[in-house]
């Protein structure tokens, strides 16, 4: 399989939730609420010091979900989380030492890339699917559209300033396979313990398409 049908295979739901997760005691119930929710596909970012434990609490309790890790930057970021559980890592960006150590990880890899020249490097490397980030930021609607043409076999998870509002019309794009985003479980929120709003907010995300 190429690690565009191996992320495939795995990418499933259209949104997957980015997940800064600050308490690790909230992991397990978040994730639960956002799986209930039809959200079964899970990124957490290697950004809090709960990220690591809170990735091993949802791969043994949640059966539903499918949990990755995002924000790695460098090849012990991925050696860690592979080692957490993780079942396929997201990165915001490439660097010759996380091209290098890919070849090995075991998970399939979800690059990031913001230009079409890092696009064509990656695709150079076999990576046909690729995380746009930060995609609003970036050119968003309009440059995926552009992007089309030239890079007809390149598919994309545009991540970054997606919303509620922004969500379907990213979707509809033919090189959209899902996108990421935070707003399907809003920091305050999950401060409150309201798993049952993030599970209704999941619920509308989970439709989308
Ligand atoms: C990410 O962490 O990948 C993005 O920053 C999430 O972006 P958002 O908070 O704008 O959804």
């Amino acid at each position: 399989m190429t690690q565009a049908q191996d992320l495939e295979a795995i990418l499933t739901p259209p949104v997957v939730p980015v997940l800064t997760i600050a308490e690790t005691t909230d992991a397990v119930a978040l994730a639960r609420a956002l799986a209930e929710g039809g959200l079964t596909v899970l990124e957490i970012t290697l950004r809090t010091t709960a990220a690591l434990q809170a990735i091993r609490d949802i791969a043994a309790a949640v059966p539903d979900a499918v949990v990755g890790a995002g924000t790695i930057r460098t090849p012990e970021d991925a050696e860690a989380a592979i080692a957490a559980g993780a079942h396929f890592l997201v990165s915001p960006g490439i660097t010759p030492r996380i091209m290098e150590a890919a070849q090995r990880w075991r998970v399939p890899f979800l690059p990031g890339v913001a230009t079409a020249s890092e696009a064509m490097a990656l695709a150079d490397f076999g990576y046909a699917f690729l995380k746009f980030f930060p995609a609003e930021q970036s050119g968003g609607i309009a440059a995926l559209k552009a992007w089309a043409p030239p890079l007809y076999d390149i598919r994309f998870c545009p991540t970054g300033g997606i919303n509620a509002a922004n969500a379907a019309d990213y979707l509809a794009l033919p090189n959209v396979v899902c996108v990421g985003g935070s707003w399907v479980a809003p920091a305050n929120m999950v401060a409150e313990k309201d798993w049952s709003g993030i599970t209704k907010l999941a619920e509308t995300a989970a439709v989308l398409r």
